[in-house]
């Protein structure tokens, strides 16, 4: 018998095949193959599907983006009003998530009851456990059209309000704006809130999607993945970003007061919540179009004000340590232009990543290996056991 013995590290890690290398924060690790977009995060661009998002920003819808993801392909007019129709006609919650939704506290936070109907939905969705490639498409399909559903119903109910049933005629983001408020939106708000969602749909292995595929990987569900997602995307790092960057403009309250603004949080070592990027190092694409939306919205309402501290913040933050803003900092402008509530802000960002992380769930089925990296251990070996009469 070998004599007890203590093992260093040194001499543990190689029998175990580990290197030591670790990228805090996984930083510049690949750890996925994707067909679904691509980001040079040198030069500011992204492409879903080979397609640059200027383009699609510009003469393409949300649903018609989600297409081009799903299928690999621009639809053809027909089959986008085939995509359209399908999707409109499956906008109401089943009894069962409404009744979850109505039992939540008022108070309690929509992306926090968002994720708990998407987990109640996975309990009544008749092919729940089926992961084939066609019964992933049609739960994301079911999936795109209900989560607007959700995000307004539970508005609806913490503010007392009697439910506005989804109006078919109605396309997705007009819906929505319906269902929310009771009122049919003016054609720029819905294009606004349809671009917006076109410009949040798909960003490679950012740290919502990388949990969805972590959870396809291990051949769970797809309603199990995306509640992950969003999960994951809740926090400030994140999704979260568009709320607090909000918060932050209205405490700012002015174009004046940035500066002295800025001196005190970086003095404090804060992060000024939608500026910097893990991959852009120049402007973020989807950045650009948000400015436009949020400049146009403004000229159009005749109040320019949170425009106005957006841009000198930027121009400030920039001249400062060099950091572009990123695409939740004017989604908070655009947002808030709209009348939304500040707390639906990354609700609706899930509105519109879902179909991403969707694209990426299937494609993790599709060519499925286990997700299942390695951490660098920091503790101790063989420690010494001591009966617990001797503690
Ligand atoms: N405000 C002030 N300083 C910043 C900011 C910021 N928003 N972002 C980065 N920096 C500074 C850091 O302090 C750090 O400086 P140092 O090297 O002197 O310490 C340097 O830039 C690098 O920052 P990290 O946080 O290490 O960069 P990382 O790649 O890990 O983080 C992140 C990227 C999380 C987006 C970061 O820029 C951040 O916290 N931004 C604010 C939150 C935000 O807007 N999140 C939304 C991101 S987009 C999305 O998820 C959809």
């Amino acid at each position: 018998m070998r004599p007890f013995f203590v093992d260093t590290l040194e001499q543990v890690l190689p029998r175990m095949n580990m290197t030591e290398q670790n990228t805090r924060g996984l930083a510049g690790v690949v750890a996925a193959e994707t067909g679904l977009s691509f980001i040079d995060g040198a030069e500011g661009r992204l492409w879903y599907r080979g397609f640059d998002v200027h383009a699609l920003a510009k003469h393409a819808s949300y649903l018609e983006s989600v297409y081009l993801l799903w299928y690999d392909a621009l639809p053809a007019a027909i089959e986008l009003s085939a995509f359209e129709g399908t999707l409109a006609r499956q906008r109401a919650l089943p009894p069962a998530v409404l009744d979850a939704l109505r039992c939540l506290p008022a108070d309690a936070a929509p992306m926090a009851a968002l994720r708990t109907a998407v987990s109640a939905l996975g309990q009544v969705d008749p092919e729940a456990d089926d992961i084939s490639h066609e019964a992933d498409l049609r739960k994301a399909g079911r999936l795109v059209a209900q989560l607007p559903t959700i995000v307004a119903t539970f508005d609806r109910f913490r503010r007392d309000l009697d439910l506005v049933d989804p109006d078919p005629e109605l396309d997705h983001a007009a819906n929505f704006l319906y269902m929310l408020s009771g009122t049919r939106p003016s054609e720029t708000a819905a294009r606004a809130l349809d671009t917006s969602w076109l410009l949040y749909l798909e960003h490679g292995l950012n740290a919502s999607t990388f949990t969805t595929r972590v959870v396809a990987s291990t051949l769970a569900d797809m309603h199990s993945a995306i509640t992950a997602g969003i999960s994951a995307l809740k926090g400030p790092l994140h999704g979260g970003a568009n709320e607090k960057a909000m918060e932050m403009l209205l405490e700012i309250g002015t174009a004046g007061s940035v500066p002295s603004f800025v001196d005190t949080a970086l003095e404090q070592k804060q992060k000024i919540m939608g500026f910097g990027h893990r991959v852009y190092r120049t402007e973020d694409p989807r950045a650009t179009h948000l400015r436009r939306m949020a400049e146009e919205l403004s000229l159009e309402a005749g109040d320019s004000r949170w425009y106005d501290v957006s841009r000198r913040l930027e121009v400030e933050m920039f001249e400062r340590k060099g950091l572009h803003c990123n695409v939740d900092f004017y989604c908070a402008t655009v947002y808030y232009s709209l009348g939304l509530a500040i707390d639906l802000f990354t609700p609706l960002f899930a509105v519109g990543r879902t179909a991403g992380w969707a694209a990426h769930v299937m494609e993790q089925h599709m060519h499925n290996k286990l997700i299942r990296p390695r951490a660098e251990y920091t503790g101790e070996l063989d420690r010494p056991w001591v009966p617990i009469d001797r503690r």
